[in-house]
């Protein structure tokens, strides 16, 4: 099974979930080095984050290669993440096939990677398509791509529209799509929050925090992963899947159970969203301001805030735990 992203949130606990039910997992990372769980030994450039484009079939240890050559290059070993037996070096608008070929044999395909930035809609959308059609191409009998409840055809923000656009071609192609919610665990989405929280005293929320927030638990969703895997796909085929606990929570109550349990004491101040898109839109006039929220967030935020989505929850035979279960679990995890 060949992951994608695999410094990820998500990667990192799927690869020793698939590696203990007895497959061989192999990484895709785009920073190989970045992340000190992935650690190649210096190569004659220094640095460890090649960023050149193109292909070269073979794989190189990355301790020989030179950084001018692109290359996809394995470092399995005690320098790989837990699970993984090899770590190849592919960004998304690169090819993957050198990574296909050095893997060998891949029967399926898990894509988490997630460009972000500048640029990240074309990176996401033109690079996973890519990889896509090279999977097929390759003979990858499965592939699973992560999307978004908030993707949609008419998303305001960059990234539910790619994750549409992508959710579509892995349909059509009779591959499988996962919606996720708000995994909660050590990472990813929620763990922004948990950061955000962190950071400063007071937490704004967009028209008092109604929003509602779709979660559920890391574990339950590496099992259903390992499960499609295990199956081949079968019967999942096809279609769009939600992967969520039925009920949402408001975004306040989420937020205040990440306070208490990390034990931060934090103010919530309620904000208008007139008040909040109007400031954010009169700062983004003046082109010297640069904030890290855009009024497509804002709208898109509210957008959410307005959309329900029934979940596929109960078909997997998974049923719903309590927030204050899921968020407490993540503390755990994180000590
Ligand atoms: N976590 C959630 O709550 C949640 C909710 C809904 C949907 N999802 C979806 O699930 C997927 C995995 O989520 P996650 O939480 O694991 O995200 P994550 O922790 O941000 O992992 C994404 C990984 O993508 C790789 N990446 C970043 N830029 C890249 C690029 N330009 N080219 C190739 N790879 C790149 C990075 O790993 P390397 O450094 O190894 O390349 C990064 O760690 C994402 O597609 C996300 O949209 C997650």
């Amino acid at each position: 099974v060949l992951i994608t992203g695999a410094n990820g949130f998500i990667a990192r606990r799927l690869a020793p979930e698939l590696h203990s039910a007895g497959l061989r997992v192999e990484g895709a990372s785009r920073s190989g080095a970045a992340d000190r769980r992935v650690r190649p030994e210096p190569g004659p450039g220094g640095g460890a984050h090649d960023t050149s484009r193109g292909s070269a079939p073979e794989s190189t240890p990355i301790a020989r290669r030179d950084v001018a050559q692109p290359v996809s290059s394995a470092f399995g070993g005690p320098d790989c993440p837990p699970g993984f037996a090899g770590v190849h070096r592919a960004s998304l608008g690169e090819s993957l096939a050198p990574v296909l070929a050095a893997a060998d044999h891949v029967a399926a395909i898990v894509h988490t990677a997630l460009a972000s930035g500048a640029g990240s809609y074309e990176a996401n959308t033109a690079g996973t398509l890519r990889w896509l059609r090279e999977g097929r191409e390759a003979g990858v009998r499965l592939q699973i791509f992560l999307s978004t409840l908030s993707a949609g055809p008419d998303a305001l923000s960059d990234y539910g529209r790619s994750k549409y656009n992508v959710g579509q071609a892995f349909v059509e192609a009779g591959q499988v799509v996962f919606r996720l919610g708000v995994v909660v665990g050590n990472g990813g989405m929620f763990g922004k929050m948990v950061e955000s929280a962190r950071r400063s005293p007071l937490i704004p929320l967009l028209d008092g925090g109604n929003q509602p927030v779709y979660v559920h638990d890391a574990a339950t969703l590496m099992h259903i992963l390992r499960d499609t895997v295990l199956a081949g796909g079968e019967g999942l085929r096809g279609r769009v899947w939600n992967l969520q606990q039925p009920e949402p929570y408001p975004l306040r109550q989420v937020l205040a159970a990440i306070c208490k349990a990390y034990g931060l004491r934090r103010a919530f101040v309620p904000v208008p969203s007139w008040a909040m898109l109007a400031a954010v839109r009169a700062a983004e006039a003046m082109p010297a301001i640069h904030l890290p929220v855009k009024s497509a967030n804002v709208r898109g935020l509210l957008q959410q805030g307005r959309e329900t989505h029934p979940s596929d929850y109960p078909r997997f035979g998974y049923s719903a735990e309590p927030l204050e279960t899921l968020v407490a679990r993540a503390v755990l995890e994180s000590q």
